[in-house]
């Protein structure tokens, strides 16, 4: 197995794809970042470097050490500029299809044999991403929380397919690398953060929807009596509406569970484009 891992590539520079980009950078990464084309690239290096520019306000990083990550990011339009990362973070919209067209490329691209491919999905399971690939032994499931600089968890998800010398690199690159608590899950849908979360955001917005109760007081109530930090309305905004559905949609599928069906206000917010904080309008209002 090669050297420690110096060499990353992001693809997608969305909320999830810029913050990892952003803490691999900040952990004296070389970081290469993918994204379809190039106003969102910029759109994502402008987010990087807000989120660095709220570090330096808040006294977490120095004024250098945000013009140092700044230097580490790299954007490209070209998957084949990935030839030489030693690991890339696959951080694209939460749909099968697209994804495992990425890993395909990302398997023919990507040279050396002891180079990770991992995907941040919610909730698809890893084997049906690792089958696009002709090498499934070095594709593992690492997922991020929303806000990554903020959030210290990582998830591992390892395939039937994985390779435990992968699976290792992996797990040391997230702990000792860029400082995350790690813990490995089994690959099933949602695996262990979302199967227990999103049958709660749901039933969030069942009772919304059913007039239980206003969003305002769900979220109070979740807040106050049980000092989480933000209320499931709040919480589904942050996350996006779009991917919360697809979270829902993939565990649905995988366990026929009624509770993890998607209820039709979420729907039809979804088809409203009505995403959340991303889109500046979901249960809530954003500036
Ligand atoms: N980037 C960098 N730093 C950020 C940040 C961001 N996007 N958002 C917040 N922060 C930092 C702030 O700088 C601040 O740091 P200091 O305390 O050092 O000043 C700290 O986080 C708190 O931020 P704020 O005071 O602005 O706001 P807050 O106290 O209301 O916290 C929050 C905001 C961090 C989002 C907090 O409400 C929270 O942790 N909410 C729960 C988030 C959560 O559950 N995430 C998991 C979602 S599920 C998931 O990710 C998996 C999936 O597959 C869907
Ligand atoms: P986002 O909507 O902020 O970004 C989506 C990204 O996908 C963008 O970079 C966009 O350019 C790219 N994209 C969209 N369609 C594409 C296509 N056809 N081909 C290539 N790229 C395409 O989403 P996000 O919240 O950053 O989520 C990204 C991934 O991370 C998803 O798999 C999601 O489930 C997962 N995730 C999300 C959260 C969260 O709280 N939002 C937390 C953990 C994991």
């Amino acid at each position: 197995m090669s050297d420690k891992i110096q060499r990353v590539g992001i693809i997608g520079a969305g909320q999830m794809g810029a913050g990892i980009a952003e803490v691999c950078a900040r952990a004296h990464v070389d970081v290469l970042v993918y994204e379809t084309t190039r106003e969102l690239a910029a759109a994502g290096r402008a987010r990087i470097l807000r989120s660095l520019d709220r570090g330096v306000s808040s006294g977490k990083i120095t004024e250098r050490e945000r013009e140092q990550a700044a230097w580490r990011l790299r954007f490209t339009s070209d998957l084949s500029d990935f030839a030489d990362r030693q690991l890339v973070v696959e951080a694209v919209v939460e749909n099968e299809e697209v994804k495992t067209a990425i890993f395909s490329e990302l398997d023919k691209v990507v040279t050396d044999p002891d180079a990770v491919l991992a995907s941040n999905t919610s909730s698809i399971p890893i084997m049906k991403i690792a089958v696009a690939t002709a090498n499934p032994e070095r594709v593992v499931g690492l997922h991020f929380f929303n806000p990554v600089p903020v959030l210290p968890l990582v998830e591992l998800v390892t395939t039937l397919k994985t390779s435990e010398p992968v699976a290792k690199r992996a797990e040391a690159f997230a702990a000792d690398i860029l400082g995350k608590q790690v813990v490995r899950s089994a690959d099933r849908s949602g695996f262990v953060v979302n199967a227990l979360l999103v049958p709660y955001l749901l039933s969030a917005i069942r009772m919304v929807e059913s007039g239980f109760a206003t969003k305002e007081d769900v979220d109070k109530a979740m807040v106050l009596g049980c000092a989480h930090p933000m209320g499931p309305l709040a919480l589904t905004d942050l996350v996006g509406l779009d991917t919360v559905k697809s979270i829902a949609d993939s565990m649905y599928a995988e366990f026929k569970e009624p509770l993890y069906s998607a209820p039709p206000l979420l729907m039809r917010m979804v088809e409203a484009g009505l995403l959340g904080k991303k889109t500046g309008a979901g249960f809530y209002q954003y500036g």
